[in-house]
């Protein structure tokens, strides 16, 4: 039996916070139930401290997204406590997500509060919480630059007042895959109460390494992985959903664990959120970018006719991609995505006619970025 990784899905809370974005109650609605349709376990719908618009688009979600867990951000302060327990009132089941600062740099220039001060906040705010709902996550925010020894006096003060999922945020992108596997697998040593509950991950993509880290995360124990579809998020985003969520199916054997959200709707849900964000999935993005199969040069072309598997491990079909594998000619293409193009277009060239019509094709190619069918077929005309 491997362990379940719990996938909480945050696109339109910390995804909401991408410079730019804006969802309505409306978009949100849509968004959460096309996540809950697809097997997401948890959906953080927002921050309902933030204003009374986002607390009211929180509670629309509540009243119609009844199949998975809701959750709602709060900073430990009672007023968003209340606020985010008010918002999830109608859900069918309820997750207060409460955050403090950790770091020394946090505590010092941001909420100027001492370690002790900090410490009795997080105690008394997560009891706060659990007198709404028993499911309250905590996260000590900038975790993976706090000092570790204060770190784990927070997250022990924390479960002692009853949250039972413990998120490490990697709030500005800071840590390496070793070193935060590390601190999670020391941390269970530290709190082996937590073993009793779920450690979780929210990473950020400033360096590109967020979901090198989550994988890392959850070798090291981590049983819960924060995501936003397409990656979208503060800065450089969050970690996406459909990396975690693809690389689970992939390699969750080997790291005795799986994940129960259907792949299937990766491409769908990518569309959905594309277009209800404004940000724009660019052409080279893992898993929902346009070209994540699409193949140009000659070499990959060549093999993944002969074998789709040769170039590309990730079948289409099980992201839900509708266009499939596909050959694209161009400057770089060869002979055998020629002759595949033109025979799909009802043109069979033997080997002569072939070495003439590619000779043709190439002298328009390489003067076009993406030569198209009419192309094809000009090249394979006779004089
Ligand atoms: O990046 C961060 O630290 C967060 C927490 C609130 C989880 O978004």
């Amino acid at each position: 039996m491997s362990d379940k990784v719990i996938i909480f899905d945050t696109t339109l809370r910390d995804g909401e916070q991408t410079a730019g974005v804006h969802f309505t109650a409306g978009d949100k609605i849509a968004i959460a139930s096309a996540l809950a349709a697809m097997g997401v376990d948890i959906i953080e719908v927002g921050f309902p401290g933030a204003s009374p618009a986002e607390r009211e688009a929180v509670s629309a979600v509540a009243r119609v997204v009844r199949t998975r867990t809701l959750c709602a951000l709060a900073r430990a302060i009672p007023t968003d406590i209340d606020a985010a327990a008010d918002a999830l009132r109608h859900a069918a089941s309820a997750r207060i997500h409460v955050f403090l600062n950790a770091s020394d740099e946090h505590l010092t220039h941001q909420l100027r509060k001492s370690r002790e001060e900090v410490l009795e906040m997080a105690g008394h705010m997560v009891a706060r919480a659990r007198n709404h709902t028993d499911d309250v996550e905590f996260s000590p925010m900038d975790a993976t630059r706090a000092d570790p020894e204060f770190l784990f006096a927070l997250v022990r003060t924390a479960w002692l007042a009853g949250a039972r999922t413990i998120n490490i945020p990697d709030t500005v992108g800071y840590v390496l895959p070793h070193v935060l596997g590390e601190l999670i697998a020391t941390l269970l040593n530290r709190v082996p109460e937590l073993a009793q509950g779920r450690i979780s991950f929210h990473g950020q993509d400033d360096l590109g390494l967020a979901t090198a880290n989550a994988i890392a995360a959850v070798r090291a124990g981590a049983r819960q992985v924060e995501v936003a579809v397409n990656g979208i998020g503060e800065r450089a985003g969050n970690t996406a959903l459909e990396e975690v969520v693809v690389a689970l199916r992939l390699h969750g054997g080997a790291l005795g664990v799986h994940t129960d959200v259907d792949p299937r709707g990766i491409y769908g849900i990518s569309k959905l959120v594309e277009e209800k964000s404004g940000i724009l999935v660019p052409p080279n993005k893992a898993i929902v970018g346009k070209n994540a199969f699409r193949h140009a040069s000659g070499i990959h072309q060549d093999g993944i006719l002969k074998k789709r598997e040769t170039f590309e491990w990730i079948d289409p079909a099980m992201v839900g991609n509708p266009h499939g594998t596909q050959i694209v000619l161009g400057k770089l293409s060869g002979r055998a995505g020629f002759a595949a193009r033109a025979q799909s277009l009802g043109i069979g060239l033997g080997p002569e006619k072939l070495d003439l019509a590619f000779a043709r094709f190439q002298a328009v190619a390489d003067q076009k970025r993406e030569p198209d069918d009419s192309d094809v077929r000009a090249a394979c005309i006779e004089d």
